[in-house]
């Protein structure tokens, strides 16, 4: 048994864990991390980014306590870890998923009152192209890994369903995919769109829409729902699950993509908490262990379901069947 201080420590680390999100997320907010590529005092970086010195300087100490800053001769610099994921413009950028975490600010702030009445928390100001630059940030680290591991070897037609910005069906045209239809709603097929023109990257088809509203169209070798179905109550998969596998050529792949999460659904700690962000932000999301993922996808009418991990998150791979029974 751990003794009382220990365990008060560790209760202390708890509650005291928005501290160092929220100064992360204001750091970012201010761009403090592209400021100090070169180092600099306080009131030199208050100048450029139009703050208070005194409070500035405050913040600047702690993000060095926290490892994102160096301090030396009273001058500032990022440490290693700002240097590779939150300068803009650097190939591992992640200062999007933390203008995100300002999105998710909000909306989490009002859990108490979500609990309570189990309703999504009420809209409050929401950069949507935050999300989906952030969802870019996240899946560019792992989509060529994931990707490798479905294996795009004979897909000649594939869907990215819910596909954002666009990482994933981007990643499966460079590994052979002969064409890929990105399907997601139309504000965000836009920033796909730009996405992939920067990329130069062809063979993309873009079909906007909502998949609980509207056709997919037909004959595809492989789908891939990557971190779509969390959205979604069990019905409602159930649902996007069906339309999928008509959606499919007979023989055709789904790939279900999204956080472990075991049947306990009480780890990894990462899925048990995705699932109250899925709470606070949709009417009936939440996270699914991959044995009821693959449960819904029978239920659906696929054969073969199997599950496995890819690069950290949950892969379930199942066929439809070659003539229905
Ligand atoms: C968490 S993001 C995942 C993006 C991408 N698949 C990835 O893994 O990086 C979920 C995506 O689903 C899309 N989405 C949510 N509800 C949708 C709906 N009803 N119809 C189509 N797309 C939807 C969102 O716009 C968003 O792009």
């Amino acid at each position: 048994m751990p003794s009382a201080q220990e365990q008060a420590q560790w209760l202390r680390m708890l509650w005291g864990g928005f501290w160092s999100s929220r100064i992360i997320i204001t750091a970012n907010n201010l761009q403090i991390f592209d400021h100090l590529t070169e180092p600099k005092d306080a009131p030199a970086l208050a100048e450029l980014i139009k703050s208070d010195p005194r409070a500035t300087e405050v913040l600047l100490h702690a993000l060095v306590a926290l490892q994102l800053l160096k301090k030396h001769q009273g001058r500032f610099r990022n440490a290693s870890l700002s240097t590779r994921f939150l300068v803009s413009g650097t190939p591992h950028y992640q200062g999007d998923i933390l203008k995100h975490a300002d999105n998710l600010w909000n909306s989490w702030s009002q859990l108490d009152n979500v609990v309570k009445t189990g309703k999504p928390a009420s809209k409050t100001t929401f950069d949507h192209h935050a999300f989906i630059m952030g969802m870019h940030n996240i899946a560019h680290l792992v989509a060529p890994e994931v990707v490798r591991s479905i294996g795009m070897q004979g897909v000649a037609k594939a869907m990215d369903l819910g596909g954002g910005p666009g990482t994933y069906a981007m990643e499966m045209r460079r590994q052979g995919a002969a064409s890929v239809t990105h399907f997601d709603l139309p504000d965000t097929t836009n920033v796909a769109k730009r996405l992939t023109k920067q990329a130069g990257i062809d063979g993309i088809l873009f079909k906007s829409g909502d998949v609980l509203q509207d056709k997919l169209g037909a004959g595809y070798d492989l789908v891939l729902l990557s971190q779509l179905i969390h959205a979604f109550s069990a019905e409602q998969t159930q649902m996007i699950f069906e339309k999928v596998c008509q959606a499919l050529r007979p023989g055709g792949r789904v790939v279900v993509q999204d956080f472990a999460l075991n049947p306990n659904l009480t780890s990894p700690t990462q899925g048990a908490l995705f699932s109250v962000n899925m709470l606070v932000n949709t009417p009936g999301g939440r996270c699914y262990p991959a044995q009821e993922i693959r449960a819904l996808l029978k239920q659906a009418g696929f054969v073969r379901a199997s599950s496995r991990m890819a690069a950290g998150n949950s892969l379930t791979i199942a066929f439809r069947p070659h003539t229905r029974s």
